[in-house]
């Protein structure tokens, strides 16, 4: 089968088409034939040696979408045949980015018909992280406010939809008007340009002045003083930034500000939120926006695109 593989950590030119074998899968495992895969930040890092120690070669790839070839003899919730999509794949036992993908029955859901395999493909692990982050950990209600920095990127326009649905009132951020502009779309009440110097007053200001309950930062060591100056009394700042750094004192204590990191590494088992993602899908709640699709042979495109950003959503990739 075809895969993309690295054999050196580099940068993306060190993707490259070979020819491997197909795998078999484990007793809890499925072998799935993909028909999409996303490009998530996280691939970059591995990519370019920022996590180091995979085993290479190696296949980029944590989520995606396809068929059930074959199950494991554990496995009993898929049969051959079944569609499924993917989150949460450990990326020392090789990704979605191939023709065929071994992936723990745990890390899998159905993808319900009317989802397009490239929609399935592109939310699995952004849809995982917002969820987890709002529903999960900050337990957003209807009624709340909630910021979320970056409401164009993968996590950003999962979460402005997840919020949304749950009642809330999304404020969020991204640095093009083409892209700010259709956020509202998504839900969003409210959409900043991340690089205004009045952001932190122009969040107050749509927020009543009374501020925000919920925030969602993947860039903290930037946003630290503005989050607490705009978070309400006893909010929630959830970080998806591997290190918190120092909070400056007063208004973190005066304000009983909690701050939560969020490591989807510590939620290996996915089955149950891809099952909630594929009912939001269904019922037409959640709608990931694919932003562009990229054949195998312009994976290195792709790694190299999400860099740039200034779209919204997700890019994918397809055998
Ligand atoms: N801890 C975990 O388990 C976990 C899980 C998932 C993701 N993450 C991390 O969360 C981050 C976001 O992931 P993603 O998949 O959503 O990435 P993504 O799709 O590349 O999105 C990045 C977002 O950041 C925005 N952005 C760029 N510069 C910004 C700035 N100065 N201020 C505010 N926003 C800015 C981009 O906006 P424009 O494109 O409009 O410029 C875009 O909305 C990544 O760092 C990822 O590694 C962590």
């Amino acid at each position: 089968m075809r895969a993309v593989r690295y054999h050196d950590y580099g940068s993306a030119d060190v993707l490259q088409i070979d020819e491997v074998d197909r795998p078999t899968p484990d007793r809890d495992e499925v072998l799935v034939e993909m028909r999409a895969a996303s490009v998530n930040r996280v691939d970059v890092m591995f990519r370019s040696g920022q996590y180091g120690d995979l085993p290479l070669p190696s296949i980029p790839g944590g989520d995606g979408a396809g068929l059930v070839a074959a199950v494991g003899e554990d496995v009993a919730a898929f049969e051959p045949g079944d569609r499924v999509f993917a989150s949460g794949m450990d990326r020392a036992e090789g990704g979605t980015f191939a023709e065929y993908a071994i992936i723990p029955a745990e890390k899998l859901a159905l993808l319900p018909d009317g989802v397009s395999w490239a929609d399935g493909g592109a939310i699995g692990n952004v849809g995982a992280t917002a969820w987890t982050a709002l529903e999960d950990l900050a337990g957003v209600q209807a009624g709340d406010r909630v910021l979320i920095h970056g409401g164009s990127g993968g996590v950003g326009h999962a979460a402005v939809q997840i919020a949304a649905h749950s009642g809330a009132e999304v404020i969020t951020t991204a640095g093009s008007e083409a892209v700010r502009a259709r956020l509202t779309d998504l839900g969003a009440s409210v959409v900043f340009d991340y690089e205004s110097d009045s952001l932190a007053e122009d969040i107050l200001a749509a927020a009543d002045g009374a501020g925000v309950d919920t925030i969602l930062d993947h860039q903290l060591e930037e946003y630290l003083d503005l989050d607490l100056e705009v978070v309400t009394e006893g909010g929630t700042i959830i970080s998806t930034m591997g290190h918190i750094p120092e909070t400056n004192g007063r208004p973190f204590y005066n304000k009983e500000v909690t701050i939560q990191p969020l490591k989807m590494d510590n939620h290996p088992s996915r089955r149950p939120v891809l099952k909630r993602l594929a009912r939001l899908m269904e019922q037409d709640v959640l709608a990931p926006v694919v932003a562009d699709t990229y054949a195998f042979d312009d994976a290195a495109r792709a790694h190299q695109e999400i860099l740039t950003g200034g779209y919204v959503g997700k890019l994918v990739v397809t055998p």
